[in-house]
């Protein structure tokens, strides 16, 4: 849905980075480094030597096969080597790597050398289980510890993860797993939420029957509930006993630049969630420019990004770009209003976090509480925060700033997506900030905004968001599926140019307002979901004959469902049923299928070949125009 914020929006109040910023900065000159990363190859290279290299590229990038470009070819390299065994080599040897807090102010400290340890033996393990380099391991866990090592320890040995958010539920795990052909899984008892255990392990069990693939399960006592020894039976393994006697030291797998990384399923408009493919070298350096340069990172910050690691921003911000950084990066597990809404500012005066990372729709939420929390806790050790996920409104955006930033640290609203894999559009801390807008692309990105033909639009029109270069983090494929992957982002404009899947467009000072999607993808409290999965989980409901579903806006989510149903006969869309669709969606989905309504109808506005027509029930719900109805059957 595109949500227009136009009328919220002040293109002309600029906030400007204070001197001790700018005095502070890595990057002091935005303009001249955005100068410089036009020269794509040269400023890529340079930055690429901030790495170990096994072997030095031949070339930095070959872009003979559009759009399966590639970078870095001929290298060899290895991720958890830079990110982990580099670091005991030097004076961070017993730095805390991970800071691990959860919401009942539980805390534990691991340094780079224990960390060292710990994926050395994971990684052992994993080899004596028979997971070879190509592999795919997978994890339905909570932010805690072990998840970073697991999959620290997959990509030491070349093994591929690919996360499943603990908050999907069994639809949606059995999915994941069996495309991948997963050989062995992580998981966990529960995670805590809100005063409660959630149980993980019970959804783990249900769907796992489902996954013929798997040979191993390993099961990390987290939160000490008992677990019975009859219960881990055949498949399954206590991650204690895993690593118990192996050795601590593990070889390097050196990695080809272009070797797959890591897969991370998220939701397209059509069919099921898609396998976005990244691969070694270039996604490792997009994660750490991206966040040296968007978050200032020095040897002395305490930087904290709340995103959970069953997500993109998981991967490149709470583990790969901080440790490869050799920055200690927190991991906290909870919520952000429990026990109370001043939870994140009590961490934040704690163990004074210098640099913060979230996303609006908890921005928003916190607002609710206006400064009585903010006010509770010192928060001077705040230089920098940022946001992500989808578009903040700058309402909250200036909260955040005045309350939370007191009014000296600056937002840095970055724009990304799983497949992009590092920010793309996004401030620099010397910046002048405009609330609501993104500002200009990275230094090294370069993005526009284009009409249906792939025209630029004029200034101040909307558009569609396209990348017309390529960047080292970009996903290389849809896995199992090249012909999407070119169909859906690189043919629609010529020569391909990368469609984001995005509305924006630009102001008079070239900076970039993102509007929202312009697929039926969903954004619910910034997570991803698409329409048709949604739809496809409400018809697997006995009742239910056709469903059609929208965003509706929200105030806090940003987005939740509208469900516009058709039900079979002899049904009736009574109290008993609503709750019913509501806990089936969820058993599919998980609790990021948020439904904000129900509604019966009679039919679905359709095209004469039957495909609905979502975007007829959009206008409808906003009072707008119905736009071209010519294909409509009736
Ligand atoms: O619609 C944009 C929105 O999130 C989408 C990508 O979602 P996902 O792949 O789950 O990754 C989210 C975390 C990187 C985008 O297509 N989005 C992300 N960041 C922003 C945003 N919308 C507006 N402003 C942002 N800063």
């Amino acid at each position: 849905m595109v949500r227009d914020t136009t009328v919220l929006m002040d293109e002309k109040r600029i906030f400007k980075a204070s001197d001790e910023i700018k005095e502070n900065a890595l990057v002091k000159n935005w303009e001249s480094e955005i100068e410089k990363g036009k020269d794509l190859e040269k400023y890529w290279s340079e930055k690429a030597e901030q790495f170990e290299w096994f072997q030095k590229w031949d070339k930095v990038l070959d872009e003979s096969n559009k759009p399966f470009f590639k970078w870095f070819t001929g290298g060899k390299i290895n991720l958890a080597y830079n990110a982990v065994d580099r670091w005991i080599k030097t004076e961070k040897r017993n730095q805390v790597a991970i800071l691990y807090i959860n919401e009942r102010g539980q805390e534990k400290k691991i340094t780079f050398y224990e960390l060292y340890l710990e994926v050395n033996k994971v990684a052992n393990a994993l080899k004596n289980l028979g997971v070879k380099k190509g592999d795919t391991v997978s994890t339905y866990m909570p932010m805690c510890p072990e998840l970073l090592i697991a999959l620290l320890a997959c990509t030491k040995i070349g093994a591929l993860h690919s996360v499943i958010y603990s908050g999907l539920s069994v639809g949606a795990f059995v999915e994941r797993i069996n495309d991948a052909k997963v050989k062995v899984l992580f998981t966990a008892d529960g995670t805590y939420r809100r005063g409660k255990i959630i149980d993980l392990k019970n959804i783990a069990d249900e769907a796992i029957l489902q996954c013929p693939t798997v040979e191993t399960i390993v099961v990390v006592n987290h939160t000490g509930t008992p677990i019975e020894i009859s219960e881990l039976s055949g498949r399954e393994i206590f991650y204690e006993r895993l690593i118990d006697g192996e050795p601590a030291h593990c070889e390097p797998e050196p990695m080809d630049s272009e070797d797959p990384l890591f897969l991370l399923y998220t939701s397209g408009s059509t069919g099921k969630p898609k396998g976005v493919l990244h691969t070694t070298a270039g996604y490792m350096l997009g994660a750490a420019t991206t966040l040296r340069n968007v978050f200032d990172i020095h040897d002395d910050d305490l930087w904290w990004c709340t995103g959970d690691i069953g997500w993109i921003t998981g991967h490149s911000y709470v583990i790969y770009g901080p440790l490869l950084l050799g920055t200690t990066t927190i991991v906290y597990e909870g919520a952000p209003d429990y026990p109370d809404p001043g939870v994140w500012w009590k961490i934040v005066e704690k163990y004074g976090v210098t640099k913060f990372y979230t996303a609006p729709t908890a921005i928003r939420h916190l607002m609710r509480f206006g400064t009585r929390y903010t006010n509770l806790y010192d928060l001077g050790s705040l230089r920098i925060l940022g946001t992500v996920g989808e578009p903040i409104n700058p309402e909250a955006w200036v909260w955040f700033y005045e309350n939370v930033g007191k009014g000296k640290c600056p937002i840095m609203d970055t724009w990304w997506q799983t497949e992009t894999g590092m920010h793309m559009i996004s401030p620099l801390p010397v910046a002048d900030l405009k609330p609501g807008s993104t500002t200009l692309p990275l230094p090294g990105v370069d993005a526009d905004v284009v009409d249906e033909e792939g025209n630029p639009v004029p200034v101040g029109k909307g558009g569609y968001l396209v990348i017309k270069k390529p960047w080292p983090a970009m996903f290389r494929t849809l896995y199992k599926d090249e012909e999407r992957f070119e169909n859906v982002y690189w043919k629609e404009f010529p020569g391909y140019v990368y469609k984001a899947g995005d509305m924006a467009r630009k102001d008079e000072n070239g900076y970039f307002w993102i509007q929202g999607r312009s697929d039926d993808v969903l954004k619910i409290a910034g997570h991803r979901i698409g329409s048709a999965e949604v739809e496809s989980a409400f018809v697997g409901h006995p009742a239910v004959a056709e469903a059609a579903v929208i965003g509706r806006s929200d105030p806090i989510k940003g987005e939740v469902i509208k469900a516009f149903i058709i039900l079979k006969e002899g049904y009736e869309l009574k109290t008993h049923l609503i709750e019913d669709l509501k806990k089936h969606v969820r058993y599919e989905l998980g609790p990021v299928a948020v439904l904000g309504e129900i509604v019966q109808v009679d039919k679905l506005p359709k095209t004469r070949s039957g495909k609905i027509m979502r975007r007829i029930l959009r206008a409808q719900e906003m009072g707008e125009d119905l736009g071209d109805t010519s294909t409509l059957e009736e």
